[in-house]
């Protein structure tokens, strides 16, 4: 028996789907228990020369009204056409996997019940972390567990700006230019840097460990463009580094989520993944800790999770294997009152303005660096956001400010 599949979109992570079911063929065929044939590449444009030719097709209705294809791997990314393409396919009974982060955070609940209705399936396992399995297991393995917390680095380009920021000294501008020559950050980088990609990847793993459905557009969003090599001067000092975080945290009958630029200390786990890898921390109340760590972008390790979302549809048919999130909408508590700990950078003179800085945020020590002349550093009490944000307006010497992680 062969099954015959639809990739939509050759691009990077198209083409990485065909390889990875080229190269893999055998194994992957004993795993499904039928070989995988992909018949149709849907793509605007034509690949002369590519073994694929034959196969490409530029009206998706041919993909859709041939009743060969049942699994369909959505992996053009971007809203439309993706979500149309999406919703016909499983409303004519064929199952779709996708990593596209964006159509999954805008459209998954509304994918996951036409889904349900037309009993096949909708997974996304490469939406989030890349190759790192972690939709699954959130979904499937830690179905004993309360999670309270989901906090990662879950954008590789972002990570690794902030790495050779780290290692270089070098300035955020430069390193991005050194980025985009090297293919490691888009020619428009918007999404990655200001953090939106990181906010669209909580709100799906938000939805799946809450079970309800989080609105990426709630997510409070903060990205690394402001991040100086002087913050990381005295990152350093503290022996500590920057990494945009992206975290969900229950706290009793709260849920905070965040993406920003946090310090991250020696101790935690994340405080050594860097370059373009990817990690996830996970908390659950049997649990304890556990973190996904890997190759969190790029065109093989991503195919690879959406080639084991085709086998798994291969195998399940119509049996549902993704226990969706509701479309109840979770609503996310006001930032402002997330306690946290903040580093601050003020102007001033550490021996004249030190005593204004404690009156106003409390007994704190000074962090001086020896180039660093007008200003000086302290990291505050925990307190909430917003009575951070009035001892700043209070204070109106503020240079900046980095939120502070403790692994717990
Ligand atoms: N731009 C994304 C990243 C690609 O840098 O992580 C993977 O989603």
């Amino acid at each position: 028996m062969m099954i015959q599949i639809a990739v939509l979109g050759y691009g990077t992570v198209g083409s990485g789907v065909v390889e990875v079911l080229n190269t893999n063929k055998d194994i992957i065929a004993k795993k499904a228990g039928e070989e995988i044939s992909v018949k149709y590449v849907l793509d605007l444009r034509d690949f002369p020369g590519d073994p694929i030719q034959e196969k490409v097709v530029h009206d998706f209705e041919v993909i859709l009204n041939d009743p060969e294809i049942r699994v369909v791997a959505e992996v053009m990314g971007g809203v439309e056409p993706a979500f149309t393409f999406s919703k016909k396919a499983l409303m004519a009974g064929k199952s779709v996997c996708t990593s596209n982060k964006e159509l999954v955070a805008r459209h998954g609940t509304e994918l996951l019940e036409i889904a349900k209705e037309h009993h096949v399936n909708y997974l996304f396992e490469a939406s989030c972390g890349g190759g790192i399995p972690i939709i699954r297991p959130l979904h499937s393995s830690l179905t004993g567990d309360e999670i309270d917390e989901i906090t990662g680095i879950l954008n590789g380009t972002t990570n690794y700006i902030l790495t050779k920021m780290i290692q270089e000294g070098s300035e955020f501008d430069q390193v991005l230019k050194e980025a985009q020559q090297k293919g490691y950050a888009e020619r428009n980088p918007e999404a990655d840097v200001e953090g939106y990609d990181a906010c669209r990847k909580i709100a799906i793993l938000s939805s799946i460990a809450f079970g309800k459905q989080v609105n990426f557009e709630d997510v409070y969003t903060e990205g690394i463009t402001k991040i100086t090599v002087s913050d990381i001067k005295y990152a350093k000092a503290m022996e500590r580094c920057i990494k945009l975080l992206a975290s969900s945290k229950r706290v009793g009958e709260d849920v905070y989520a965040m993406v920003s630029p946090v310090l991250v200390g020696k101790e935690d786990p994340l405080f050594s993944v860097n370059g373009v890898f990817n990690a996830i921390f996970v908390h659950g109340n049997m649990l304890g800790d556990a973190m996904f760590y890997g190759s969190g972008a790029g065109k093989l390790p991503t195919a690879s999770a959406v080639v084991g979302d085709i086998v798994d549809e291969v195998k399940n048919g119509s049996t549902d294997v993704m226990a969706s999130w509701s479309s109840e909408k979770l609503n996310l508590t006001d930032v402002k009152k997330a306690r946290k700990q903040f580093f601050v950078r003020v102007q001033g003179d550490v021996q004249k303005d030190l005593d204004e800085v404690k009156r106003i945020f409390g007994a704190v020590e000074p962090i001086v660096i020896e180039d660093m002349a007008g200003e000086f550093g302290f990291v505050t009490e925990e307190m909430t956001e917003a009575d951070f944000e009035a001892k700043s307006e209070e204070s109106g010497k503020v240079i900046s400010r980095i939120r502070i992680r403790h692994a717990e």
